[in-house]
């Protein structure tokens, strides 16, 4: 088996299927010469309240920053806590840190990667301002019962749906639950941007306001400061693209659904899962609703040997990824929070497990026959 390679990710093959639209959009905004803020990113806004369910949604500059925003809008600073999982990007906890927050870790559930809500509780103290659940890899947490925790005891939600637009739980959008939701529209998003790009929403309007207010530093009227805010403003041009590319978004989901269901119906019947050498992404979700629970932003399983098997892929020409190799508690900058090794045993137990195989909706049949194949025969010859 040689000559087919098959990348993470095609984003050009993605571009080529909108390169007209995309074009004319761009244009627009080149004649326009608005380049920040404005009448395109004010459309996306409302584009995307609508796509969520939210009331509003604000445009920003990043993942991060969205997160950075809203905690900020909920007035998190030096001395307080947000509890949110170590088994995550980096910046769900970093933007914490950089507020002077202590970020506080629950373990996840091994079978969605997201938090655990019974362990929920028990992390709460007097100091927590926020949760904030992650979507990981384009499912949502299980909310229910983290909304009910946090109701009781009046601390606000912040979800970290910086992987998951448009999945969907229980007829609701993620992002759309909590008192603050936050999108990335970094390239390798289902719904990516031509450079960084992110988004806030709420249905609350003061929060909504506060946030709008935060990413002009703090600007209630031009040059006039209510309080320290930052840049963290969208451009014109990435809403225009973005604009463009959320017409396209369920096609695209669902396009990555069809192909992890693929994945996971071969992977299954190539006696691998009942072995024990591979264990295949679970889908919580799938009740009713004719939405996308699983908008699979990654498709990551378990498997044993993985670094031997990430290797062996890459040889064969197949791209993979580790999503997240090191767990945040035991993260270098992260000694001073005092974790140790055995403090999160899901987590770390994930991070030694987890490979990602190319899932993007462009992926041609030969493409993902031949990933299988590569899987199967690596565990076959050992
Ligand atoms: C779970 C999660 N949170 C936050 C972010 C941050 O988003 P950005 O890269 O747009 O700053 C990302 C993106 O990589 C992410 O995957």
């Amino acid at each position: 088996m040689s000559g087919i390679n098959v990348p993470l990710l095609d984003l050009r093959a993605q571009y080529a299927s909108i390169r007209d639209e995309i074009r004319t959009a761009v244009d627009e905004v080149l004649e326009s010469q608005y380049f920040i803020l404005g009448p395109k990113v004010e459309e996306l806004e409302r584009a995307v309240a609508a796509y969520t369910g939210a009331r509003f949604a604000v445009g920003v500059s990043s993942g991060t920053d969205a997160l950075l925003a809203s905690l900020m809008a909920l007035d998190v600073g030096p001395g307080d806590e947000a509890v949110t999982t170590p088994f995550t990007f980096f910046s769900t906890a970093g933007a914490v840190s950089r507020l002077g927050a202590r970020p506080v870790f629950v373990d996840i559930d091994p079978a969605s990667f997201n938090m655990n809500p019974a362990r929920l509780e028990k992390a709460l103290t007097p100091k927590t301002k926020a949760v904030i659940p992650v979507h990981l890899f384009g499912q949502c947490a299980d909310m229910d019962p983290i909304l009910e925790v946090c109701r009781r005891r009046g601390v606000p939600v912040v979800e970290d749906a910086a992987q998951s637009i448009g999945a969907d739980y229980k007829g609701r959008r993620a992002g759309a639950m909590g008192a603050l939701g936050i999108f990335s529209f970094f390239p390798s998003k289902n719904l990516g941007a031509f450079g960084d790009g992110g988004m806030v929403v709420t249905s609350d309007a003061g929060l909504a306001e506060r946030v709008r207010m935060l990413r002009t530093h703090g600007e209630h009227q031009r040059y006039f400061h209510r309080e320290v805010g930052g840049n963290f403003r969208l451009d014109a041009l990435q809403a225009a693209v973005l604009l463009v590319k959320l017409g396209h978004l369920d096609d695209w989901s669902a396009g990555r659904l069809r192909n992890a269901r693929y994945y996971s119906g071969k992977l299954e019947e190539s006696g691998l899962t009942a072995e024990g050498l591979i264990t295949t992404p679970t889908m919580l979700y799938e009740k009713g609703g004719g939405r996308n629970h699983h908008i699979f932003n990654q498709y990551t399983l378990r498997v044993r040997k993985r670094d031997g098997l990430k290797a062996f892929l890459q040889e064969r020409g197949v791209m993979t990824a580790v999503y997240y190799p090191v767990p945040l508690h035991l993260q270098e900058c992260y000694k001073d929070l005092g974790y140790k090794k055995g403090d999160f045993p899901e987590s770390e137990k994930a991070a030694g497990e987890v490979l990602s195989l190319p899932v993007y909706p462009e992926l041609m049949d030969g493409q993902r026959d031949f990933v299988v194949a590569a899987i199967t025969e690596f565990y076959k010859a050992r």
